[in-house]
């Protein structure tokens, strides 16, 4: 590693970086051939596989390794200190050791001591991540406070893990409390952490005092609708019209955030989003797309007699996939291209393509299959077959996309 010179400081902060999200690129990659393998289970089932184990292997590598690491890799180039990269470079590689821990362990013993270890690690490192751009980053006071609240709500879904093991010892594991520590987690994680840090980064990206003030406006209601909205996770486990009603009233203040930035980013799209590249600026459109989708889903499946919808297994898994497949990642993608980190070459542009094609697909089936049934529509016929294939595509365009990462600095710089 080349001694830190103050000229090539920059260099560092975006070695450091570029090294980080094409770390989590080929994790991407990894965590999607696990998905292929669950389709292929449910196609042609291999006795000796434990489907939870993988799934869980899956949803890990997808969340911690992929997301988390894209995250990182953002908050290296854009959002830490100077002096801050040395420790976020030890937190880098405490956090493989979690991954390859996790990937490792996950497929044959799921939960369990190895894979809970590991799993422990990576939680404890984020903390210490968390903390440390909590208390000092190089945003501006609202980026800064989107930003913090992404932090939060990424340290408040911990709880939900945590609580497995006492659940467990107090033999709770098959009471709703159990799945719902899950879906607590993961409601945190992708409604909480992931979209809040991705309006922070589009904050910090625009530079336009309309916007910050749309951001502003919205900012109460984003979070209060965030923080209620948790309710939906547990509308299946039917404890009172309460949580039905605290869950709508959620769905409702998010529309409302979100009908308050649009309300005025429509007028702005001349702004930062038609100053990007082509290709970036259809990424981060679907992503926008598939957030207001997220919202409007989030209200429906509030709503009594739709919400029957939101608790069959399709509908809950096209949901999940909807955000991390439709918003954060042609978001991170396109971050990835912005920064050079991925080449803007033919090839990405038709890897693109098909990711965004093959997603379209597998949502597509993934909400008709439970539509049909309340409907009475005709049932769709191979959706197996054709989630497979579908997932068999969206591995492809990310091999693909891989294949166009830019690993060398100055090859980079040269190539510019
Ligand atoms: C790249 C393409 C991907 C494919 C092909 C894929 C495929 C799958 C499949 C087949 C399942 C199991 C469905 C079922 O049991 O009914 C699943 C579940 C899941 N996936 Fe993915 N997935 C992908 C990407 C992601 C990403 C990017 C994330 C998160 C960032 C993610 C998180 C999850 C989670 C949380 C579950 C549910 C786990 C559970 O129920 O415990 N997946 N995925």
């Amino acid at each position: 590693m080349p001694i830190d010179t103050p000229s090539s400081r920059p260099h560092n902060r975006d070695r450091l970086a570029r090294a980080v999200f094409i770390t989590g690129l080929s994790f991407f990659l990894i965590a999607a051939l696990l998905g292929i393998f669950l389709r292929l289970q449910a196609l042609e089932p291999i006795a000796a596989v434990n489907y939870r184990h993988f799934l869980h292997a899956h949803s890990h590598a997808a969340f911690l390794a992929w997301v988390f690491n894209a995250l990182l890799a953002v908050s290296i180039q854009h959002f830490a200190t100077e002096d801050q990269l040395p420790a976020f470079r030890k937190v880098f590689y405490l956090l493989q050791i979690a991954n390859l821990g996790m990937l490792a362990s996950f497929p044959f013993q799921g939960y369990a001591f190895w894979s809970i270890s590991f799993s422990t690690l990576h939680m404890t490192t984020t903390f210490a991540f968390a903390w440390k751009l909590f208390r000092k980053n190089a945003l501006p006071p609202l980026g800064r406070q989107y930003l913090r609240t992404a932090l939060v709500f990424m340290a408040i879904s911990s709880v939900g893990p945590l609580a497995l093991g006492p659940l467990g010892a107090l033999e709770l594991r098959d009471s709703p409390w159990y799945t719902l520590s899950i879906y607590f987690y993961m409601h945190f994680q992708y409604n909480g952490w992931f979209v809040f840090f991705l309006l922070a980064s589009v904050i910090a990206l625009s530079h336009s005092k309309k916007l910050e003030s749309a951001f502003a406006a919205a900012y109460p209601f984003l979070t209060a609708g965030c923080l209620l909205s948790l309710a939906q996770a547990a509308i299946w486990a039917n404890f009172s019209y309460l949580v039905n009603l605290a869950s709508l009233l959620g769905s409702i203040l998010q529309l409302i955030g979100c009908g308050i930035i649009f309300s005025r980013i429509q007028n702005l799209d001349a702004g930062f989003i038609a100053r990007l590249p082509y290709l970036q600026r259809q990424l981060l459109r679907v992503a926008l797309a598939c957030l207001i989708l997220k919202f409007v889903f989030q209200f429906a499946g509030s709503l009594p007699g739709l919400d029957v919808l939101a608790s069959h297994r399709s509908a809950a898994i096209g949901f999940l996939h909807l955000v991390f497949l439709g918003v954060v990642t042609p978001a991170l993608i396109a971050w990835g291209i912005s920064n050079n980190w991925i080449r803007n070459s033919k090839t990405t542009v038709t890897a693109s393509a098909l990711y965004l094609l093959s997603f379209a697909i597998g949502e597509a089936v993934l909400f008709y299959v439970p539509a049909a049934t309340l409907t009475q529509w005709p049932h769709l016929p191979h959706t197996p077959e054709i989630l497979t294939a579908a997932a068999a595509l969206t591995g492809l365009s990310i091999a693909a996309l891989l294949t166009q990462a830019r690993f060398n600095l100055e090859r980079a710089v040269e190539c510019g």
